[in-house]
This record gives structure tokens, sequence and C-alpha cells, in this order.
């Protein structure tokens, strides 16, 4: 297992950073991948809610790579990006990097997923894109 250390994007502002805590990890203070699965979803729909500008359901998830563990005190800085829109759908790149013990210089790429929402009305059916200018 490569544990290559690199730094968060510079150009790019993270839609969400949190910090796991003991009830999100196992006895061994790794952190659960279904809690990070969560993060990754909630980022993933951060730019998909403003794309949409309205609520979006999550229809897919494409792509999900564990690349490293995470553990109970890292910091994490999760990025997104929008990769292809459809009519209703709204693709987004996501990508999750830790600072271990909220340190910069041990920053490594931990999760890398591609997740698919769908925007949706207030029946819960799609509904299509606002077109942007
Ligand atoms: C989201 C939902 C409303 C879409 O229903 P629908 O409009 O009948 O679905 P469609 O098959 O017409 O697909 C809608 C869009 O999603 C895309 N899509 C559907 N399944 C997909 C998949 N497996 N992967 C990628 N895109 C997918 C379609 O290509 C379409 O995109 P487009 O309009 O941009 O061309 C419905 O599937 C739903 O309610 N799902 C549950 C969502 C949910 O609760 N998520 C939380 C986790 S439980």
């Amino acid at each position: 297992m490569s544990t290559a250390l690199i730094s968060i994007p510079k150009d790019q502002d993270p839609v969400l950073r949190v910090i796991p805590m003991p009830g999100d990890a196992n006895m061994h203070g790794d952190v659960f991948g279904g809690w990070i699965m969560a993060q990754v979803d909630i980022g993933g729909s951060v730019l998909a809610s403003r794309r949409a500008q309205g609520r979006v359901a999550t229809v897919a998830v494409n792509s999900f790579t564990f690349k490293q563990p995470v553990f109970v005190g890292d910091l994490l800085s999760v990025y997104a990006k929008i990769i292809k829109t459809g009519t209703t759908s709204i693709t987004v790149e996501v990508e999750v990097y830790a600072e271990r013990k909220l340190l910069p210089d041990e920053t490594v790429k931990v999760t890398e997923a591609t997740l698919t929402y769908v925007a949706t009305d207030d029946q819960r059916r799609s509904r299509p894109l606002p077109l942007i200018e």
C-alpha cells in the first residue's frame, strides 16, 4: 500500500471539512467505510444541489475507491467537481484528502468516487435541470 504524501488542492475550495470522532470508528480507531461514503454523498450533493437550484436525490454511485484508511482525528477535506450533466442528472467526481492529526505536512488522498444525482421536485419526481447562462 503506497502512502504518498501530497498537498490538498490549492486552486479549489473544499465543499466539506470534517473530523471523524470515536463513534465513527471501529475498536481499532479505523473509520467505517460507510461513514466516509456518507460524507462523500453529502459533499457531492452540495455541488449538485447548487447546479439543480434545489433538491436532488442520489441515483447512482458509479465508482468508489478507498485508497487509504481514515483515522479518528484526521481532518478530512472533501473536494467535488461536476463532470457531466444531462437532462435531469448531474455527475460529480469527489476526492477526499486527510490531514493526519490535523498536520498539513501529512496529507494523503484517501478516497475517490463518482456519483450521479437527479434534480427532483417536491413530489420526489425527476425534473429538468434549470438552464444556466
Ligand atoms: C432519482 C429518481 C427520482 C429518478 O427517477 P426517474 O426520473 O424515473 O429515472 P430515470 O431512469 O428517468 O433517470 C433519470 C436520470 O438519471 C440517470 N440515471 C438513472 N440511473 C442511473 C445510473 N444507474 N447511473 C447513472 N445515471 C443514471 C438517467 O440517465 C437520467 O439522466 P438524464 O435525465 O440526465 O438523461 C428515482 O430513481 C428515485 O427516486 N430513486 C431513489 C433516490 C434516492 O432515494 N436516493 C437516496 C438513496 S436511498
